[in-house]
């Protein structure tokens, strides 16, 4: 009895199953589950997978652009960390002085100065990089690198320079070209350094000439519109300076002879280095750029090499009257932003401003002696030769620009007075063509 009862309940209990699911399935909603048709679930889930597949390959996406922008990212920093100018203690840049040589035994005569003044020689290290392949010459700078451990390279391809008749005649200017870019690679690439100062194997340098390059350094590095320092005034002849030993300019006019460079430089302009006449090459508004150098009132180099490549006539007329810089400026100690653009330009255009305009006959009369400086105006070309040889200061120009200018503007002393030889206001900009 009780086992029937059971079957009766389980059978019961089947059929209202069935009947159940028969009302819920199909009776009610003929072709639907759950009150939606098979179809519609099928496209449902088909559309619910379409979405998932396509957030899915979002989400890859995301990914992707993720990693590459942490890829950027990481590259933008490196590019940040090797050319954004940042601030730099002076003291921590190791800038080896690069001493050009060939076959003048003399190079001691710079050597010894260069050992004698420099103050840290693991942060000035001295590279002598020799041409020429003279044993006499070799043999001097040898005994150099046994005694004050500077370091002796030589330039590996001293072979001649095949060149056609008309430039024969300058060979030498081909072979020192050669031997720069050579040396300045083994600085930067060779050895990786990250600045250089260049002197030639004819150079006497001052007492402070590394305090100089020490204390603009800084400078340089965080201003663009800077490309170099030089140790050079075109115009610095004795008596035509003043005492100011501690006064510095900018110039448009690349001056060499004793310069400091950043990697950076190099790297712009070392492979497309000319095959000679580098320092007018410079000049060109291709390589310039619109950039200026620092350069002092009174130099920090001067040269005694009478003969060389360029055969000597402007050593007799001109070079032998350098005065060079026998006082020692603390430069390191003292506040050099003043030469940053932002600030010098400024300052600069307003003191040429105020400075009284005269003839040059006036300025060279003497009546106006009691005034501090003096200005005196050129329009054209032949007016900034004429006034120039008149009053003794250097009347040629390299690529528009005349030596020593900045902003067109020539600043000089003239028996005692201070002169800025400038053009009208008006002026646009130099002109390539005045030479
Ligand atoms: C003049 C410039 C010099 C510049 C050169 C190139 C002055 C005072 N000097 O040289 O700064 O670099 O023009 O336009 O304005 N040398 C070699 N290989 C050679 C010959 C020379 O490496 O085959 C080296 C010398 O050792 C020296 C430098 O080049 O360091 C310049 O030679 P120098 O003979 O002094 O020529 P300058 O007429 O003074
Ligand atoms: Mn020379």
């Amino acid at each position: 009895m009780r086992r029937k009862h059971l079957v009766g309940v389980v059978v019961v209990i089947f059929l209202t199953w069935n009947l159940l699911m028969y009302y819920m399935l199909v009776s009610k909603n003929p072709g639907k589950i759950g009150g939606v048709s098979v179809k519609d679930q099928l496209r449902n889930l088909q559309g619910d997978i379409e979405r998932q597949l396509s957030h899915n390959s979002e989400l890859l996406q995301q990914l992707r652009k993720f990693r590459e922008n942490e890829r950027a990212e990481k590259l933008d920093e490196e590019i940040r960390r090797t050319t954004t100018p940042r601030p730099i203690r002076a003291e921590d840049t190791i800038i080896p002085i690069l001493l050009i040589a060939c076959d003048r035994t003399t190079v001691s005569r710079s050597l010894d100065l260069l050992i004698k003044y420099n103050p840290n020689k693991k942060r000035f290290p001295i590279i002598v990089s020799q041409d020429c392949g003279h044993k006499p010459t070799a043999d001097v700078i040898q005994r150099y690198v046994g005694e004050y451990g500077i370091q002796h390279i030589k330039h590996p391809n001293t072979s001649e320079i095949p060149l056609p008749w008309p430039q024969k005649k300058f060979q030498g200017y081909y072979k020192l070209s050669r031997h720069y870019k050579w040396a300045l690679n083994q600085v930067f690439h060779t050895f990786n350094y990250s600045a250089v100062i260049i002197v030639e194997d004819d150079l006497d340098i001052s007492p402070d000439f590394y305090e100089y390059f020490s204390a603009t350094f800084p400078v340089l590095h965080q201003d663009p519109s800077l490309w170099c320092v030089s140790a050079w005034n075109d115009n610095g002849k004795v008596g035509m300076v003043s005492e100011e030993a501690d006064l510095l300019y900018r110039t448009d006019f690349f001056p060499g002879l004793g310069w400091m460079m950043e990697r950076s430089m190099w790297i712009e302009i070392g492979p497309k280095w000319p095959e000679a006449f580098w320092d007018d090459w410079m000049r060109h508004p291709d390589q310039r750029k619109g950039r200026a150098c620092i350069r002092p009132e009174i130099c920090r180099t001067s040269t005694f090499g009478k003969k060389g490549v360029s055969k000597g006539l402007f050593y007799e007329k001109h070079l032998k009257f350098i005065k060079l810089n026998d006082k020692f400026v603390p430069f390191t100690k003292t506040d050099l932003s003043y030469l940053s653009k932002e600030k010098y330009d400024p300052y600069f255009a307003k003191l040429v401003e105020d400075t009284p305009e005269v003839s040059v006959a006036e300025a060279m009369s003497g009546r106006r002696s009691n005034m501090k400086a003096l200005k005196i105006l050129y329009s054209t070309k032949e007016e900034f030769k004429s006034t120039a040889k008149k009053l003794g200061i250097m009347d040629d120009f390299k690529a528009g620009v005349p030596r020593v200018a900045y902003k067109g503007v020539v600043s000089f002393m003239y028996k005692g007075q201070r002169i800025y030889l400038t053009p009208p206001p008006n002026w646009t900009g130099y002109d390539v063509k005045w030479s």
